[in-house]
């Protein structure tokens, strides 16, 4: 895909004989409409395919500055990503100073950007590659930054001046009727404005969707975002995939639906989830701008961005965004015809189980007469199949195959789908559980030997109890086995896979092949011995109105993480699950617990909406229940008897108002094993209480200050109030003496913004010679919401040679980035 690097799109005649005329009309107020013919196709031809690149937004939030900038475009040289078509380099929110120039002009932060954006246009123009940058069609950018509403003229041309090729313009504070007509008057101005500057740029819509821009904004700009902002998060991506996949028939060569950014490498993703991400992106022909850190991107992520025969799907000339071909259950198949006559075909599985995603060939728009060859992108082989394109997906994957009438040269084995079914796995149970698996022949040869084996993690046990083997499979053939799982006492709760392969010989040589697929088991585990709060352990399953059931949060919105801390009645919970009516959460008890006691009620963040229900079921009956509760009642409490009681459920019923049904279940704890010792132990370290206890600033010229506040108390009745520099400083406290917390896997604490977001990170000094260790770093956005935020002693990283020793911790600190922010409830875990 070299063709995109380096290559500056050609202005024809007529469109440099637009700008003439247009240059010659400079002063005067009269619009000279450009040549209808020719302009539209000079816009094109900015993103004839869709752009590739990165953006710093979803790894580094406003940490923005040159070096990063610089060094990425280094890397797209060093790394062969530009040769595999990735192009520009964007600069998001928060690189400009937080006022105008004496002259109007929106100007670099001069600390993050030394050399200016012109500085860093020039160095990336140096590599081949463009440069982007962000703007808003608002008075403020989200972040806050100077906004470009009502002074496109003269901030596109600082760009243009600079030298920059792509201008994404962000909606924030836009001073919007809501109405379709202000959305595209604002920016159609941008996108004139950015035309009349006579430099090709790339112009990138970014208002989330919100007025259908698939329908007005083919005629403005290059790429328009169709969703709100994504997320590093597998309920982030299958939201968005759910709502930009029907859109295919808006885009086309130099206009595509932008469903945002790649959160690859980002770290919440599993390898299946990359992968799928990536597989819809290029099936839906979306602009690929990576989003992660690549200076620190692991051989597997760059090995997935860096896919070839998926950017070429994304960037095939013919320009298609993949039709959804059927969508139903969970289960989707997309199809993009190709240049080459090819066609895409993509068998998606968004549910949280394996399951055969299958497609007529002829629905794909193949013809079958002769057969259809199958090409898997992912495992870079080809296969046979007679009519039916199918595959057995694992949860949350994607099978791609590039599909074509099979040619009298194919000579491939048939395509045989896997598909496997298990139920909840308990460790160490005398009793096994059945997994069942199923190999079908889709091709047109037979597939003969057949022999079927589960790869399952060490210490399992898996015994076939029907036959796992065959003579031989025809067309639609099918080797259904019965197996019996056991799995060993010590197997922590969670998913865990297991690999299902079908080895088969396919011709007369007895030529060997394989088709293999990825179960997933859910294994459930009993709560310990002691009183433990039901948001630490791993439940069953969990299924929720809105988004995500959020722990130890509220329900937020659609986002995974983007609640707040538990309120109900004006009183803060840190523990417990945000959860939005109808849901449904259960655990695994296996009997061992005596009873459960929880508090519920409707969250305070939608003032007096909300009506719900909650239910707790116990083996299939109700135990106890609220009747209904709005968003004025206070919490109740619940309780229930749980003796002898396998299977958990918190449910919570939608009442007769169904908005803002974000129900709550405050520090829900089960009591099990005999005991009511805490199981979940915590140590506090600063809970305010006693005044600001010896808090400091750890950089004092930097400035900043702290003060004991009624305002925020998630424990007792006093928090700390935070003011930061512009920079940020690290608050904190060296102890008397060492303290030991090897006891303890994780720090947490509460915190509540202002009217803007915050970023913060964690610091201690270990050892005897007091070293600096610091890191697990955080970002948030959202002004006036509250979390706990939770770091992992191992996500703290110490310089070389020094180990973070939590037996000799001499001081804590947080550090704080944002105008004011509220902290409380320092403590170990
Ligand atoms: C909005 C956009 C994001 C990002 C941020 C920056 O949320 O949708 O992509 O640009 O603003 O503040």
């Amino acid at each position: 895909m070299t063709h995109r690097s380096g290559v500056r799109p050609r202005a024809s005649l007529s469109f440099l004989l637009w700008l003439l005329v247009l240059g010659c009309m400079k002063g005067s107020t009269a619009v000279v409409a450009p040549p209808e013919a020719d302009m539209p196709g000079e816009r094109a031809r900015l993103a004839l395919t869709p752009p590739m690149g990165f953006n710093n937004w979803n790894a580094f939030g406003c940490d923005v500055n040159e070096a990063l900038i610089k060094e990425t475009a280094d890397f797209f040289v060093s790394s062969g990503l530009k040769q595999a078509g990735y192009e520009f380099v964007n600069i998001d929110d928060c690189w400009s100073k937080m006022e105008r120039g004496a002259d109007g002009r929106l100007a670099a932060d001069p600390v993050k950007f030394p050399s200016g954006i012109e500085g860093v246009a020039e160095y990336v123009h140096g590599r081949g590659l463009k440069l982007g940058i962000y703007a808003d069609a608002g008075t403020k950018t989200c972040a806050g930054y100077p906004g470009s509403l009502g002074q496109e003229e003269i901030d596109a041309q600082t760009f243009a001046d600079w030298g920059v090729d792509y201008v994404k313009y962000d909606n924030c504070s836009n001073q919007s009727d809501g109405s379709r007509a202000d959305f595209v008057r604002r920016y159609t101005a941008m996108q004139r404005a950015i035309e009349r500057t006579g430099r090709p740029i790339v112009y990138s819509i970014c208002e989330w969707g919100q007025s259908q821009p698939w329908e007005w904004a083919p005629e403005v700009g290059q790429l328009w975002r169709t969703t709100g902002d994504i997320h590093d998060s597998w309920h982030s991506i299958r939201g968005i995939i759910a709502v930009n996949a029907p859109l295919a028939e808006y885009a086309g060569p130099g206009h595509w639906n932008d469903p945002d950014m790649l959160e690859i490498g980002n770290g919440t993703l599993s390898e299946i989830e990359k992968r799928t991400h990536m597989s819809l992106w290029a099936m839906m022909a979306a602009p690929l701008i990576i989003g992660t850190d690549l200076r620190r991107a692991s051989a597997d992520t760059l090995a997935i961005l860096q896919n070839r025969e998926l950017i070429a799907i994304d960037q095939d000339r013919l320009g298609v965004q993949g039709n959804v071909v059927s969508n139903g259950a969970g289960l989707m198949v997309l199809a993009k015809r190709l240049e080459s006559g090819e066609v895409a075909v993509a068998l998606y599985n968004s549910t949280d189980a394996q399951a055969l995603v299958s497609a007529p060939a002829a629905s794909v728009g193949i013809s079958s007469e002769t057969g259809v060859y199958l090409h898997d992108v992912w495992a870079a082989a080809g296969v046979e199949a007679k009519a039916t394109i199918a595959a057995g997906v694992p949860a949350h994957g994607t099978v791609v195959y590039r599909a074509r009438p099979l040619a009298a040269t194919d000579v491939v084995a048939p395509s045989l789908s896997v598909e496997g079914n298990l139920g909840t796995l308990i460790p160490g149970l005398a009793k096994s559980v059945a997994l069942t698996t199923r190999v079908v022949n889709h091709g047109s040869s037979a597939a003969k030997q057949i022999t079927v084996s589960v790869q399952a993690p060490r210490g399992w046990r898996i015994m076939p109890a029907t036959a796992a083997a065959g003579p031989s499979l025809a067309t639609d053939g099918a080797l259904e086995t019965r197996w019996n799982v056991l799995v060993p006492e010590a197997t922590p709760a969670g998913r865990h896979p297991l690999t299902v392969t079908a080895s088969f010989t396919w011709n007369a040589a007895s030529t060997r092949a394989a088709s293999t697929s990825e179960v997933t088991s859910v294994v459930a585990v009993a709560p310990p011995k002691g009183d433990t709060p039901l948001s630490t352990l791993v439940p069953v399953s969990a299924s929720n109105g809105l988004g995500p059931v959020e722990v130890d949060a509220s329900n937020g919105g659609e986002a995974e993480d983007d609640g707040n801390l538990i309120s109900i009645g004006g009183k803060l919970y840190t523990r417990g699950l945000g959860t939005h009516a109808p849901s449904s959460v259960s655990y695994h008890l296996g009997g061992r617990c005596a009873s459960l006691s929880v508090d519920v009620g409707v969250d305070d963040e939608v003032g007096a909406d909300g009506s719900v229900a909650f239910e707790v079921h116990a083996d299939g009956k109700i135990v106890a229940q609220s009747g209904v509760l709005t968003g004025k009642d206070p919490a109740r409490t619940l309780t229930a008897d749980l003796k002898g009681v396998d299977q958990l459920e918190l449910v919570t019923l939608s009442g007769d108002a169904p908005l803002g049904d974000h129900a709550n279940w405050a520090v829900p704890r089960v009591v099990c094993g005999g005991s009511t010792a805490r199981s979940v132990v915590e140590r506090t370290l600063f809970s305010f209480e006693s005044g600001t206890e010896e808090f400091t600033i750890a950089n004092a010229g930097a400035g900043g200050a702290f003060a004991l506040s009624k305002h925020f108390a998630t424990d007792g009745s006093a928090g700390l109030e935070v003011t930061s520099p512009a920079d940020g400083n690290w608050f904190g406290r060296r102890f008397k003496a060492p303290i030991d917390l090897s006891a303890f896997k994780r720090l947490r604490y509460d915190v509540k913004t202002g009217p803007a977001g915050t970023v913060g990170e964690l610091a201690l000094q270990v050892g005897p010679g007091s070293s600096w260790c610091q890191g697990g770093r955080w970002s948030w956005i959202n002004a006036n919401s509250s979390k706990t935020i939770e770091r992992a002693f191992t996500e703290i990283s110490c310089p070389a040679g020094v180990t973070l020793d939590r037996k000799q911790v001499h001081a804590i600190w947080v550090f704080v980035k944002a105008a004011t922010v509220q902290i409380d409830n320092v403590r170990a875990e």
